[in-house]
């Protein structure tokens, strides 16, 4: 299998790089262009070599798929194939159309001539994987565009239009059409008028400008970049290209690339990078699977959720019929998709002919009828089984045959949902997250009956509305919820041991949250998990024993909307205030049950509350409700706030070492009277004493 192919026209030899989907720099593409180097150099038909790709990439850049594999590291590395290249006796033109990006671009740059397409798309946009570009490109990118345009683009990553790069020393040619025969005419023209072998090593840049501009972006990156060392990195080795010889930017530069790919940062941006292909590959359903066509969508409930929804599907030009029970909530819900589009075009997002379209695209309803039509249902009414039978029931009578039929619901069974229709193999969850037309996370439950076309469907159309898709299987509060409540679980024993919530939200900030347990209580509401605990106790025929959070709930304190929970609120603000009166309650507590206080260290509440969400995620994997830890991640990234550098909360446990987190969790659970859930889950135990890791 030739990675590259080869072929004489005229006096010039193309080189066409043949790796679908993106022309990706591994070891067989390597390989294959410098052996397709070395045939035109010895073929004396060859005067001149052109490069190139196909239509949709000159090259995307190195191969994500091979970092940290042994292949990453087989010669020739790529910028031994840059040299190469460069250093040809015979001129070499770079052909670009499609994504020139990465390693691509190095490569391009290793050239003597370039001719692009305008609408080729050019970038180096490593740093988005927490690195520089390490073959070349810190050092010529300045040389061909000057200090401040590549300082711009290997910073940000942004990707850039050849077009406008027209008339610098990176493209020779922009043409509109297909760049090889312009190359290949370019290439004897080289020939014929015996003009130079153009090398970007060979500029000697003087830029005036230079030593101000990466003072300036010294300070506006750094003060961005967060967590990333790699930002500031990409301007310090831009600044080499103005200070240092061309070879010593060159060693300097791969010394930052090797260090950079080593940090935990890079190593989680990675990971993210690869979880969300991966979660793609779901096991029982092969690629080729039939899919359904989904041309009209049905939204039941115009609340929180249901509005939220519906604007996904209108986003990518979907009809939508939108059913409620009364006018009164339909209009209402109506309304709030109204506003929420109306403030996108505010900033300038949507015109406002945009808005009207998308509204046109929603039917109101309150009757089921025009269900008949619809090709999709989701159902996002009140969390009650009793409802939820009701609408299931209705949608059974009304819907066609093949109409997929799923439930939004956030904790409840989608087996007995299935079980009020007679279809139950064309039910499934689809769990969207809030605000749904914001928040990237769609768990995809997968009910014991679920058909694989009707899973392929909405894995597809998830992607279709821009979602990151991860499937589940059925249990309470499927993978994010059930961890979650571990979670929320190890956040209250630390308010009943001695902590505050003020400190253990601090905490988790500090550790890369974007917001704390207690804050995020008072946003989503109180007396949400105040009438869970109520529900579970009365179906376990137990008293319920009030904790802190119920207190707070039977004061009316349901958070924000009632301007206290856990903190305090002034009349129309969101900051939260740490509040004496919840204080009070916490001692009174703590009294009560005999807890003598004690002083707690934020590395603690950060192990407690995190390794509670780890060693849930284990369960959750032996159980088979995640099909692999980097899910998991996925799920904690795109719906709860993870910090993406950590890469989720199964790669922090890889990073920090599954013995070390067994260790902890022993200490936990060998504590008096310790929750049971403390022991750390078998999977745990077993990877940690095999040395193995979750991802
Ligand atoms: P909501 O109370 O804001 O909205 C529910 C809407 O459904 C109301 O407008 C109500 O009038 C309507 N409704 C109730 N019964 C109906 C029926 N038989 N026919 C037609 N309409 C009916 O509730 P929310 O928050 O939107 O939750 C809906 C579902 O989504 C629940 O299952 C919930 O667990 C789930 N969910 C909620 C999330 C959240 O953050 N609020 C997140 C993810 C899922």
């Amino acid at each position: 299998m030739s990675s590259t192919r080869y072929d004489v026209r005229g006096r010039t030899a193309v080189i066409t790089l043949d790796s679908p989907p993106v022309n990706g720099l591994g070891a067989a593409l390597r390989t294959g262009i410098v052996a397709a180097l070395d045939r035109a150099l010895a073929d004396a038909d060859a005067k001149a070599i052109v490069i190139t790709g196909d239509d949709k990439a000159f090259s995307g850049g190195a191969d994500v798929k091979e970092f940290g594999t042994p292949n990453a590291a087989r010669e020739p590395r790529l910028p031994v194939v840059i040299a190469a290249i460069e250093s040809s006796p015979k001129p070499v033109v770079a052909a670009i159309s499609g994504v020139c990006m990465g390693g691509g671009l190095e490569l391009a740059m290793g050239a003597h001539y370039r001719v692009a397409r305008a609408d080729a798309q050019i970038a180096l946009p490593e740093v988005k994987l927490g690195l520089l570009p390490g073959a070349g490109g810190t050092q010529r990118l300045p040389r061909a565009l000057g200090v401040e345009t590549a300082l711009n683009m290997i910073t940000s990553g942004a990707t850039v239009p050849a077009g406008k790069l027209k008339g610098t020393a990176l493209l020779d040619e922009v043409v509109d059409g297909d760049p090889v025969p312009a190359a290949i005419a370019l290439a004897e023209r080289i020939v014929a008028d015996q003009l130079p072998l153009k090398r970007l090593r060979d500029i000697k840049l003087k830029d005036p400008q230079g030593e101000p501009l990466l003072q300036f972006a010294r300070n506006t990156v750094g003060a961005v970049a967060g967590p990333y060392p790699a930002p500031l990195k990409c301007v310090e080795a831009v600044g080499w290209s103005l200070t240092k010889p061309f070879d010593e930017g060159i060693k300097l530069e791969r010394e930052a690339f090797v260090s950079l790919m080593a940090t935990p940062e890079a190593r989680a941006l990675r990971h993210v990078f690869t979880a969300e292909r991966a979660a793609r590959k779901i096991p029982g359903l092969p690629e080729d699977t039939p899919l359904r066509a989904i041309r009209k969508v049905g939204v039941i409930g115009a609340g929180t959720m249901g509005g939220g929804i519906t604007m996904n599907f209108l986003n990518a030009g979907i009809p939508v019929v939108l059913l409620e029970m009364k006018q009164e909530a339909l209009d209402k819900g109506l309304a709030t998709i109204r506003k929420n589009y109306e403030n996108s075009a505010k900033k300038g997002k949507l015109t406002q002919e945009q808005v009207e379209q998308r509204m046109a695209l929603i039917t109101p309803s309150l009757d089921y009828a025009p269900f008949a039509e619809v090709d999709l249902v989701i159902e996002a009414v009140f969390e009650n089984m009793d409802v939820k039978e009701q609408v299931f029931r209705h949608l059974d009578e009304v819907c066609k045959a093949g109409a997929i039929l799923a439930s939004n619901t956030s904790y409840l069974d989608i087996d007995r949902i299935a079980t009020f229709t007679k279809r139950p193999d064309d039910v499934l969850g689809l769990h969207f997250f809030s605000p749904a037309n914001v928040m990237r996370l769609l768990e995809i439950v997968r009910g014991a009956r679920t058909a694989p076309d009707v899973l392929a469907t909405c894995v597809d159309l998830a992607r279709k509305i821009r979602k990151v898709a991860v499937v589940a299987g059925v249990c309470d509060g499927f993978i994010g919820n059930r961890m979650i409540a571990r979670y929320g679980a190890a956040a209250q024993g630390l308010i009943h041991a001695g902590a505050l919530p003020q400190q253990i939200d601090g905490a988790l900030q500090k550790f890369g949250l974007a917001m704390g347990p207690f804050r995020m209580g008072d946003l989503a509401g109180l007396d949400i998990g105040w009438a869970t605990r109520k529900r579970k106790a009365a179906e376990a025929g137990v008293a319920m024993k009030p904790i802190v959070a119920d207190k707070l709930c039977e004061a009316g304190r349901f958070g924000q909307k009632t301007g206290a929970g856990w903190y305090r609120y002034e009349a129309g603000k969101r900051d939260p205030i740490p509040d004496a009166a919840t204080e009070q309650m916490i001692a009174d507590y703590r009294a009560a049950n005999g807890i003598t206080p004690r002083k707690i260290s934020d590395e603690e509440i950060v192990e407690r509350c995190i390794y509670a969400l780890v060693n849930e995620g284990a369960r959750i994997l032996e159980d088979g409700i995640a099909v692999r830890a980097s899910d998991i991640d996925l799920v904690y990234l795109n719906g709860y706030g993870f910090p993406a550098h950590r890469g989720g909360p199964m790669l922090h446990a890889d990073i920090v070492g599954l013995p070390n987190v067994v260790r902890s969790l022993q200490r936990f659970a060998a504590e008096p009277g310790a929750d049971p859930s403390w022991q750390p889950a078998p999977l745990l135990l077993k990877l940690a004493e095999e040395g193995k890791t979750f991802n």
